[in-house]
């Protein structure tokens, strides 16, 4: 079990992306491409009207996930990683980009779907109950909140994904309606509808 007090830091993710401009090998990697296709099955309502995703890395999944909405608004703490994926989204002029470090900062508007894929693990405790509280208020009644995470526990990680959803899952039956849940092997999905 992991349990750093602090969130990985904006310079911890600026030196990955300086020394490797894809570190997660989202353009090339079948099983990143297949959890993509997986993602976005799992979203219950063919379209959404304005979207947030968490951590949008190089824009891989957000180009994805801009043909399902009117609006996106993709947020990542790296600059350069947001430079990419405005470069690829460039074709999708409902897809914005603003560089945000979350929970610290948060947008000020109300969300029909927020996607937190592969980002609630490098939060500590205190940031990713904050972050939890964010998201719920930003999220329009009957909103979706949509959860993708690995599950193999890295030892330099704050929180395990299993963390992360368990403590999104206290929120049911008070705040949310689980919608949706699947395990795989290496990662774990479930889907939130806002009450
Ligand atoms: C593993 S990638 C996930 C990319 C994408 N969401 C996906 O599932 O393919 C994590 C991304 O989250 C960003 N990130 C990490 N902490 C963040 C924070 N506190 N606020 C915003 N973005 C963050 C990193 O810079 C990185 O680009």
């Amino acid at each position: 079990m992991t349990s750093q007090s602090e969130s990985l830091s904006p310079d911890f993710f600026e030196a990955l992306y300086q020394t490797n401009p894809d570190p997660w090998q989202f353009k090339t990697s079948q099983y990143e491409a297949q959890k993509y296709a997986t993602t976005l099955a799992a979203l219950p309502k063919p379209r959404y009207q304005s979207a947030f995703e968490i951590g949008g890395s190089i824009g891989v999944l957000t180009e994805l996930l801009g043909d399902r909405c009117e609006r996106v608004l993709s947020v990542d703490v790296v600059d350069r990683a947001q430079k990419e994926a405005m470069q690829r989204c460039q074709h999708l002029p409902n897809v914005r980009f603003q560089q945000m470090q979350v929970p610290q900062q948060f947008p000020k508007e109300k969300f029909d779907l927020i996607l937190l894929s592969e980002v609630g693990y490098y939060w500590c405790w205190q940031d990713l109950r904050k972050a939890q509280q964010q998201i719920f208020d930003a999220l329009v009644p009957s909103g979706h909140l949509l959860l993708v995470h690995w599950t193999v526990d890295a030892q330099e990680l704050p929180l395990t994904g299993d963390q992360v959803h368990e403590a999104f899952r206290e929120g049911v039956p008070a705040k949310f309606r689980l919608l949706t849940e699947h395990r795989y092997e290496q990662y774990r999905l479930d889907l939130f509808e806002r009450r």
